[in-house]
């Protein structure tokens, strides 16, 4: 029997979703005791869905598909127009071979080297320093190391500028007004220097390794063709710039340090240090939600999908569902000893299968960056944490700590 989805009666809700952030879909989900509902999102009726099932759906690409989700706002801001995220069926799985084939074991190794060195390197800074704020600091650490590592020509002159305006595309995404406006624009001037490198590499002005990502990038062909430069350094820029982002992750992860100490002195195997990150990427807010529409009619769970009609993933709330996570609301990285990932229930970087799907491709590279800063600020570094506002706004997308955690009195260890 075919039931009715709830349905918030506003004639829209984008007010709330803007002026509640984190907690707009977990609110209207309690109050109306369902896992769907439907609610007008930026003038058009949308289905905003949670939990484990949910997830498997919006993964089905014979259901969901991604074209005309992306609002252009946050593809001008966060992703670039007509990147990846937009894609459907086989041009979606051309242009994400690319991307998978970056993820070797071996590069991937050569990308931890390079992290480490770049916590070396950041330590002696930090320790000139003495004070210094670990997440404008991660942010710079993060754009040398991805440089270094996709082939990106990075000078000591430009990191700090270069990581701060990655830093603006990726904070206005969720922003309105100048915040947005800021965005827009710094997107236009880093696609402008990454086109330029492409170009550079391509007419054999630079030269560039096979087998780095902007060798990859360059050179990856669709229909016999290149990609268009612009588009390349879009692509491009889908590697480096959510990587950059992991700097809020590391700003939670020495967060997590400080409000339950107790696990610093459980990091010593790679497992644990290996549970911890993941524990950082489920507890602290991130994705908030991912945007998709219907590809034909169908029926799931009694509810009525109509072909057209747009859908919201809560990847916020996955991430604290009860009926997947025990006490959700405890930081416990123990929890990821015995937790059996089956591609729906641990999502803060999407779900299904990250070859063939819209699953992120770089969840290694997140992951070995939080560990990497854990393993960094746990046996390398001494900091004293001063009074500061660590407050997290749920309101706020993406969020972080008020004041991205401030560390005094900075000593390189031994
Ligand atoms: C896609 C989150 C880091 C590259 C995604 C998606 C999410 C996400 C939620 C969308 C999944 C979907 O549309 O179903 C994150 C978070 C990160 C992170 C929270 C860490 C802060 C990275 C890194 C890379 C990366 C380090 C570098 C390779 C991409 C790309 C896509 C993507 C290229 C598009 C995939 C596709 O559409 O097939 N990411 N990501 N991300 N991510 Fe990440």
């Amino acid at each position: 029997m075919t039931k009715q989805i709830p349905e918030i009666k506003m004639i829209d809700s984008t007010f709330n979703v803007v002026t509640e952030g984190y907690n707009f879909v977990g609110k209207r989900m309690a109050q109306l005791e369902t896992d769907v509902f439907e609610a007008r999102i930026l003038g058009k009726k949308m289905i905003v869905m949670t939990g484990r099932d949910a997830a498997e759906l919006f993964y089905d690409e014979s259901k969901i598909k991604r074209e005309g989700a992306m609002p252009k706002r946050i593809q001008k801001t966060l992703f670039g127009v007509n990147g990846i995220h937009t894609k459907d069926g086989q041009k979606h799985k051309i242009r994400k071979a690319m991307f998978m084939s970056m993820m070797t074991e071996e590069r991937l190794a050569h990308l931890r080297t390079i992290l480490q060195e770049e916590w070396k390197r950041k330590g002696l800074e930090m320790e000139q320093k003495k004070r210094a704020v670990l997440f404008d600091e991660s942010e710079e650490l993060i754009l040398r190391a991805m440089c270094r590592w996709t082939g990106v020509p990075l000078t000591d002159a430009e990191s700090w500028r270069r990581a701060y305006e990655v830093g603006v595309m990726i904070d206005a995404a969720g922003g309105v007004g100048k915040r947005y406006r800021e965005g827009e624009k710094v997107r236009t001037e880093t696609e402008g220097w990454i086109q330029e490198v492409i170009e550079a590499v391509r007419d054999g002005r630079m030269q560039a390794e096979e087998g780095t990502p902007v060798h990859t990038v360059a050179f990856h062909q669709e229909e016999g063709e290149l990609l268009d430069a612009h588009m390349a350094a879009i692509e491009l820029l889908n590697v480096i710039r959510p990587a950059v982002a992991v700097a809020r992750f590391v700003a939670f992860a020495a967060l997590a340090l400080q409000n339950f100490p107790e696990w610093k002195n459980r990091l010593g195997t790679t497992k644990e240090l290996n549970n911890f990150a993941n524990e950082v990427r489920r507890f602290y807010p991130f994705t908030p939600f991912l945007p998709a529409v219907v590809k034909e009619d169908f029926e799931w769970k009694g509810y009525q999908f109509k072909e057209g009609r747009h859908v919201i993933l809560d990847v916020h709330g996955i991430n604290r569902d009860p009926r997947i996570w025990e006490e959700p609301e405890t930081f416990n990285p123990d929890r990821f000893n015995d937790f059996v990932d089956d591609r729906f229930n641990f999502i803060p970087q999407g779900g299904g299968d990250p070859d063939t799907g819209h699953r992120c491709p770089g969840e290694p590279i997140a992951v070995m960056i939080i560990e990497e800063s854990v393993r960094y600020l746990t046996e390398n570094l001494s900091y004293y944490v001063p009074e500061q506002d660590l407050t997290i706004n749920m309101v706020r997308m993406p969020t972080l700590p008020k004041d991205r955690f401030v560390m005094d009195n900075i000593k390189v260890k031994g």
